[in-house]
């Protein structure tokens, strides 16, 4: 009798059993802002982000054959190519053949085919990590949907990171995908790059409230090209200094024989790694006006010495640190366009927000987006 009610083995080219193809699995990775600790990541250092509300939800259903077909709410259009056919396109599909392309050169077995859908708040091109969101989310329903047994999340925030440098074809780093898989809204994830060490610093939030603003520019990594050729101009300082990454150099005072333009970039990671272990201790103490101070420190040296902000960005930034309640402000993420956050007393975050965006706007005649706090 039992025969007769086998279960099929599997179906042909898959090694996935016909019972898998009946749920649907979902994964969710928040968008983060970094607080502090810009560039710092790709020379081995400090960073400080924390999660914003704005997130990217992944939904996954195998099917039974080896295509992977994604329908995304943003207008992008469809995709659908067969796994094993992997190919660069320049265009957002690479975050998803290149996220199947890696697992099968790591050798992690997909088990068949997929429907994905693909739904996200997070803004693109806002310096919020739109796109470590989508990998991690990705990533994270691929393990569960195809039982990829002993992928951890640290693991899947380098195979994110990966997946950006090697298909992609931007040199981030790895601060990102961190935090789009560790950190919560409740603290600032304080990361060492170099170890891999990382710690939850609760946020003082009985103190303190953060706004941040979207100018209306947008950046993009892999295009622009000005993010690969900081980390270009690190490396060579690098070189120039004779050591293996920029963390290696203690003082500023280290970095006078090296040329004008080196010397900049590398005094801003110097410095802003020395900010990042301040900034930890102030949150440690609650203390936001040195938070701020801060803040107004690393926009500076982003500006002046690592030359990845705008004059609409510096602007906003300005209009923020004039106004009552505000500690300080800084550009966020890459550069080159994005986003701003901003360290608040508590309470006053919607004012504050509104009264930013509205002179911005009159002041440059951009479009800005108040992303925290959330509407
Ligand atoms: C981007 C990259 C990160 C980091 C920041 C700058 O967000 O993805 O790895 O380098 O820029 O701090």
């Amino acid at each position: 009798m039992a025969d007769f009610f086998r279960e099929p083995k599997g179906i042909p080219g898959t090694t996935a059993k016909w019972r898998d193809f009946n749920s649907s699995v979902r994964a969710e990775a928040h968008g983060r802002v970094n607080l502090i600790g810009e560039h710092t990541d790709y020379n081995h250092g400090y960073v400080l982000p924390t999660s914003i509300p704005q997130s990217t939800i992944v939904k996954l259903r195998l099917r039974p054959d080896r295509l992977v077909s994604v329908q995304t709410d943003r207008g992008l259009g469809r995709i659908e190519y067969e796994l094993g056919s992997e190919k660069q396109t320049h265009s957002w599909r690479d975050y998803i053949q290149g996220a199947t392309w890696l697992l099968a050169r790591e050798g992690l077995t997909l088990r068949a085919g997929f429907d994905l859908t693909i739904q996200s708040t997070v803004p693109m091109g806002s310096g919020l990590s739109s796109s470590a969101a989508l990998l991690v989310s990705l990533l994270k329903v691929l393990r569960d949907g195809h039982d990829l047994k002993g992928l951890g999340d640290l693991e899947i925030s380098k195979f994110a990171q990966r997946i950006e440098n090697e298909f992609v074809g931007a040199r981030v780093g790895i601060m990102d995908p961190l935090a789009a898989s560790l950190a919560n809204e409740h603290n600032a994830l304080f990361v060492d790059t170099e170890s891999l060490r990382y710690e939850q610093i609760p946020l003082p939030t009985t103190k303190l409230d953060f706004v941040v603003i979207n100018s209306g520019i947008a950046h993009r990594h892999s295009s622009t090209g000005g993010y690969n050729e900081r980390r270009a101009e690190c490396e060579k300082a690098c070189e120039l200094l004779g050591v293996g990454s920029l963390r290696e150099v203690k003082k500023v005072e280290d970095l006078d024989a090296l040329p004008d333009l080196y010397r900049r970039r590398a005094r801003h990671v110097v410095t802003e790694n020395a900010r990042v272990l301040e900034a930890v201790e102030a949150l440690r103490r609650g203390d936001c006006e040195k938070l701020g101070e801060l803040f107004q420190a690393s926009h500076r040296s982003m500006s002046q010495d690592y030359d990845v902000s705008l004059p609409e960005i510096d602007a906003m930034v300005a209009i923020a640190n004039r106004l009552p309640n505000v500690f300080g402000a800084r550009l966020t993420g890459g550069g080159f366009g994005g986003s701003i956050v901003v360290a608040v007393k508590a309470g006053h975050a919607v004012r504050v927000a509104d009264q930013i965006a509205r002179r911005y706007r009159e002041e440059t005649r951009q479009s800005p987006q108040v992303l925290v706090p959330k509407a």
